[in-house]
């Protein structure tokens, strides 16, 4: 109600100053005990029939906060009070950078989606890193998990991206629960290539030679592009099954544009309820080629409670939401368990 309130003066605002601000707000209640109580007594769903188990981890509900909202884990505990089941930053690179030149960020409320072209703006993996060192300092483990997001430096060339993706995860590999290599993202030139067999093969040779040698080992996941024909995706799903990777993340954001009611014509990343269905056709296909052999986390326009046991029930283990959110705002998590439940009396 409150929020149905602000929205309308919220959506006046440049949307990359409103993240921006509510990301600032969202960090004050971070660091105050207070106010996480008090947004977990308003926000967060609690009911023990959520919980899903996978990995050897346990998570209080299935639905998580997807890469790009909170890319430099600015406002870690928060997540959990909001009512998420899990959260993922970044996306990282092993270099800081700025992204792309604004206004890079662009709304369509008419057809409840975004555009985007942030260009992996972030604070770079050293960063990143000794943040969430500050974080385990001052408020212990988090109570939900964390996923770690990875992406490409700019500067880096197509060809050295594997060491680029490497220097990331070594950084980062004590803090996560799970990581995520994100080779999918529209808006680094040249990312989506790494999802072509031959690049993808010594990229997950890199990686995984280092995540299988070490002392605690941690689930790599792949996240990809809805864009891909079925072929491509059968193709890498050899590929995460030869190098055992423990799942995958469909869909990223799209290029398409059909359907859109808005006139709009902006670069960058499709997301929200245009990508629905696209992301549940990927989550089928998918669903079928692996019959169970490897996890999939399922995201891509999802906004209530039915679209997650949709999702769930085409074979995703866990979902994600990062546009729902913005249009649903903050009590959205408490609405989708209220549903998720009332199938499951
Ligand atoms: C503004 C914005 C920034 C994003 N940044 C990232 C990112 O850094 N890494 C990534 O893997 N996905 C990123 N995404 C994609 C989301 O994680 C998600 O895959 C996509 O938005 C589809 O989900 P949705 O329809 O619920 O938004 C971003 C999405 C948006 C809208």
């Amino acid at each position: 109600m409150m929020y149905e309130l602000l929205k309308p003066v919220l959506f006046q605002l440049d949307p990359e100053q409103v993240h921006e601000l509510v990301m600032k707000a969202l960090r004050a209640s971070s660091m105050s005990k207070t106010m996480l109580e008090l947004i977990g007594q308003i926000c967060k769903p609690k009911d023990e029939r959520l919980k899903v188990k996978l990995w050897n981890l346990e998570f209080p509900n299935a639905i998580g906060l997807a890469a790009g909202f909170d890319k430099n884990a600015l406002a870690l505990p928060v997540w959990e009070a909001l009512g998420f089941g899990f959260a993922e930053i970044g996306s990282v690179t092993a270099l800081g950078q700025s992204g792309n030149p604004k206004p890079r960020l662009f709304r369509l409320p008419e057809d409840k989606a975004i555009i985007n072209r942030m260009g992996f703006n972030n604070d770079g993996a050293s960063v990143v890193a000794a943040r969430l060192e500050l974080w385990r300092h001052s408020h212990g483990t988090l109570k939900i998990p964390l996923g770690i997001n990875l992406g490409k430096s700019k500067v880096t060339p197509l060809e050295d991206a594997p060491q680029d993706y490497l220097s990331s995860l070594n950084k980062l590999w004590e803090h996560g629960h799970y990581f995520v290599l994100n080779v999918s993202s529209p808006n680094t030139p040249n990312l989506r290539e790494l999802q072509d067999r031959e690049k993808l093969e010594v990229l997950l040779e890199t990686v995984m030679g280092f995540a299988n040698t070490q002392e605690n080992k941690k689930p790599v996941l792949l996240k990809v592009a809805p864009d891909l024909s079925f072929a491509q995706l059968d193709e890498i799903l050899l590929l995460l099954e030869k190098h055992k990777l423990s799942g995958i993340i469909a869909t990223n954001t799209t290029l398409a544009r059909e359907g859109l009611k808005t006139q709009i014509d902006e670069a960058g990343g499709l997301s929200g309820a245009p990508l629905k269905q696209k992301s549940f056709e990927v989550l089928k296909h998918l669903n079928t080629q692996l019959n169970g052999k490897l996890p999939i986390i399922s995201v891509g326009g999802i906004s209530s409670g039915d679209d997650v046991q949709q999702r769930l029930d085409a074979g995703a283990s866990l979902v994600q939401i990062y546009s729902g959110w913005i249009f649903e705002g903050p009590l959205m998590l408490k609405y989708m368990a209220r549903e998720l439940l009332k199938n499951r009396a």
